[in-house]
């Protein structure tokens, strides 16, 4: 196991990243992470037969509920976000349960939004399976659901007690996703970081392929950019708005697609 870590400073909500090969083998880091209650386990139907035995691993003796969901952006609702709350409620989740979020950006979101909610607030935990949740979404506790009147209209800011990134969980990532993750990652050094810029350049080759210590690597620059820039300026009254970069176009990009026709980072590059 190699892993490296890093911090999101925001005083008593300050919390770590953990990145690497083997980070869901962490069993004693997932536990000291949820403490010792009840836990609702949130993933997808395409998530949970590859990962959640893993995180369930390391819960032994504790109350737990693993929630299967169902795959796709159409699930970011409120009715998923009430699924939750009624596993919450017959888990018999008090003000100190836990909510850990597997999966992609989709289920971070969600979940985040709903741990926001129980009780007026519940701890959770993020263990993204993407590259676009490891290097964005599961960084910085922005949560919401969708409606059909437009996307993320609902939602908090929420952080996360800990972030879980296990950057092998991408060697079953189907290709069209991985490389629509690194959109996230070149925002990065396209704002903020040259030298990071010339590295990816670099290492594009190393990165397609998936090879492992260029990708924790890539991860791990990418998440220090987000975690620095959320620590100065949480609820993007400026400097977060930077984030945004290539946002405008790609969500426009995203709604004439009415969401089929580009995957988020596809749409991200191309704005
Ligand atoms: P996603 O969550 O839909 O995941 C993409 C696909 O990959 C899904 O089918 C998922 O089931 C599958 N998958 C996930 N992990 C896998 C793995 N390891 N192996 C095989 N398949 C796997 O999409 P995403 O790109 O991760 O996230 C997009 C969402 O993130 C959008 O809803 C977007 O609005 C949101 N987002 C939020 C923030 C934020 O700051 N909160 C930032 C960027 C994007
Ligand atoms: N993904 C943009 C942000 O977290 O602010």
């Amino acid at each position: 196991m190699s892993v490296r870590s890093l911090q999101v400073v925001l005083g008593d909500r300050s919390y770590p990243i953990h990145i690497g090969a083997g980070v869901l083998d962490d069993h004693t880091g997932i536990r000291a992470a949820v403490g010792g209650r009840q836990v609702l386990l949130v993933t997808n139907r395409t998530v949970a037969p590859l990962y959640a035995a893993r995180v369930e691993a390391a819960l032994s003796g504790l109350r737990t509920h693993t929630l299967v969901l169902e795959d796709g952006e159409q699930y970011k609702s409120v009715d998923s976000a009430q699924r939750v709350w009624q596993a919450l409620a017959e888990l018999g989740a008090q003000r100190n349960a836990c909510l850990i979020a597997l999966g992609g950006g989709v289920i971070g979101d969600l979940g985040g939004f709903a741990a926001a909610c129980w009780m007026r607030g519940i701890d959770f935990v993020q263990v993204p399976t993407t590259l676009l949740a490891m290097v964005d979404s599961a960084v910085g506790g922005k949560t919401a659901v969708n409606l059909a009147h437009g996307k993320n209209l609902v939602g908090a800011f929420w952080q996360p007690r800990a972030v879980f990134a296990d950057t092998d969980t991408l060697s079953t990532l189907p290709d069209r996703q991985y490389r629509s993750g690194f959109a996230e990652v070149v925002k990065y050094a396209a704002i903020i970081d040259p030298e990071f810029f010339s590295w990816l350049e670099l290492h594009a080759h190393a990165l397609l392929g998936r090879d492992r210590t260029a990708v924790a690597e890539a991860v791990y620059r990418s998440c220090a950019h987000k975690a620095a820039i959320v620590a100065r300026d949480e609820r993007e009254s400026g400097e977060r708005a930077l984030l945004n970069f290539g946002h405008t176009y790609g969500h426009a990009l995203e709604t004439i697609g009415a969401y089929r026709t580009h995957l988020h980072g596809e749409a991200i590059a191309i704005g």
